[in-house]
C-alpha cells in the first residue's frame, strides 16, 4: 500500500513513518518543510502545503492510495499571532490535499485537534458540536469541514495534548518539565486547564489502524486521564523519579493577565481551557486499547 505522510519531519510525523516503516507491504513516502530527514532511506519531497501546483506534482509522483495529513501550523500561539498564514496552511493547504486525494483515488486521514472545542467542560464526544474560542481551533475546525466537502474517502483523528521524546523539532509538555526538574527548576503547572494527554507510541498505533484498514468518519484518539497541568507535572516527576515538590499549581484565578493587559491577552487569559477528549466510541469501533498517562510515561523510560 503506498502511503504519502504530508508533514512527515514533524513530532508526530516521525513516529507514524517509523511505525509504518516495521509492517511489512507498506510503501511510505514523506514531505517535509523546513526540516530535511536525515535519517530515512528514501528521500523526502519538500513541499510547502500553500504551493498548490507542487502538491500535484507529489501526488502525480507518488499516486498514493492512502495520505495522512499532518502538516500544519501546530502551534496554538503561533496560529493566533499570524492568524492568516494559520489559515493559509491550515485549511486552504487541508482543502487543496483533499480535492487531490479525490482526483487520485486516495483515502485521507487528516489530523485535527481537541481544539475544535468550546474548552468550557471537556470530555468532549465525537458527535459533540464543534465551538473554537482559538485561530487555531477554527481552522482546524474549518480544515475538518472542507475535507468533509471535498474527499471521497476521509477519516479525521482528534487528539490532545501528545507528549513522548521529540525526535526532531518542538519539545513538548513532557519533556519540558523533565528538563525543568532535571535543573533543579520549578514547574509551575495550570490547575484551569484541563486535557487527556496521549503519548505519541499510542497515538499512531490509532492512526496505524485506519492506514491498514478504512473506516470513515470522526474519531478521538487520546489518553483515558482526564487532568490539569499541575496533575500532568506531578505524573511525569513520579514516573521520572524527579522531585516533586518542584511541580507547584497555579491557581486559576493567579494564571489570569493583570487588570492593565492589553484586550486580546485578557481576552485569551479569560478563556476557557477545560479540553480533553472522551474516546470511548472510537476505542469501540477501532478495538484500542485506553492508555493512562503512567503507562505512557513509563513507555518513555524504556
Ligand atoms: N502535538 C500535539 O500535541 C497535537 C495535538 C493535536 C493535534 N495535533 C496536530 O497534529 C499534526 C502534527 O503535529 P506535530 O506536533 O507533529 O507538529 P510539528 O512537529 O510542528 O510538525 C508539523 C509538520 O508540518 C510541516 N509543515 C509546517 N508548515 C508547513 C507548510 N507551510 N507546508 C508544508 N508542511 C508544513 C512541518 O514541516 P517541517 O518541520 O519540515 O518544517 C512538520 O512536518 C498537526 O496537524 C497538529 O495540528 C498535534
Amino acid at each position: 500500500m503506498r502511503v504519502l505522510i504530508i508533514g512527515a519531519s514533524g513530532f508526530i510525523g516521525h513516529y507514524l513513518q517509523r511505525r509504518l516503516l516495521q509492517k511489512s507491504g507498506f510503501d511510505i513516502t514523506g514531505t517535509y518543510n523546513s526540516r530535511a530527514p536525515t535519517d530515512v532511506d528514501q528521500p523526502w519531497y519538500p513541499l510547502e502545503v500553500t504551493d498548490h501546483n507542487r502538491l500535484d506534482q507529489i501526488f502525480l509522483e507518488v499516486r498514493p492510495e492512502v495520505v495522512v495529513l499532518l502538516a500544519a501550523i501546530a502551534d496554538v500561539k503561533t496560529a493566533e499571532t499570524g492568524p492568516e498564514r494559520a489559515t493559509e496552511v491550515n485549511v486552504d493547504g487541508a482543502r487543496q490535499v483533499a480535492r487531490l486525494c479525490t482526483k487520485y483515488h486516495a483515502r485521507l486521514i487528516f489530523l485535527s485537534s481537541e481544539y475544535v472545542f468550546g474548552g468550557n467542560r471537556g470530555n468532549y464526544q465525537e458527535d459533540d458540536s464543534p465551538d473554537p474560542n482559538t485561530h487555531y481551533g477554527r481552522t482546524k475546525w474549518q480544515a475538518e469541514l472542507a475535507i468533509a466537502d471535498e474527499a471521497s474517502q476521509w477519516s479525521i483523528v482528534r487528539t490532545s495534548l501528545v507528549y513522548g521524546w521529540p525526535i526532531t523539532g518542538r519539545r513538548n509538555l513532557a519533556t519540558v518539565i523533565v528538563d525543568r526538574l532535571k535543573n533543579g527548576e520549578s514547574y509551575e503547572g495550570d490547575t484551569g486547564t484541563y486535557r487527556t494527554p496521549i503519548y505519541v507510541e499510542h497515538l499512531t498505533e490509532g492512526i496505524t489502524q485506519l492506514v491498514t484498514s478504512y473506516h470513515p468518519g470522526i474519531f478521538h484518539i487520546a489518553g483515558t486521564d482526564w487532568m490539569n497541568m499541575y496533575q500532568f507535572g506531578h505524573s511525569v516527576a513520579e514516573v521520572f523519579g524527579l522531585d516533586s515538590s518542584l511541580v507547584k499549581p497555579i491557581p486559576v484565578l493567579a494564571g489570569l493577565p493583570p487588570e492593565n493587559s492589553p484586550p486580546e491577552e485578557v481576552e485569551q487569559g479569560l478563556r476557557p481551557d477545560i479540553l480533553g477528549l472522551d474516546c470511548t466510541q472510537t476505542n469501540h469501533k477501532l478495538g484500542l486499547h485506553a492508555f493512562s498517562v503512567v503507562t505512557g510515561l513509563k513507555e518513555m523510560l524504556v
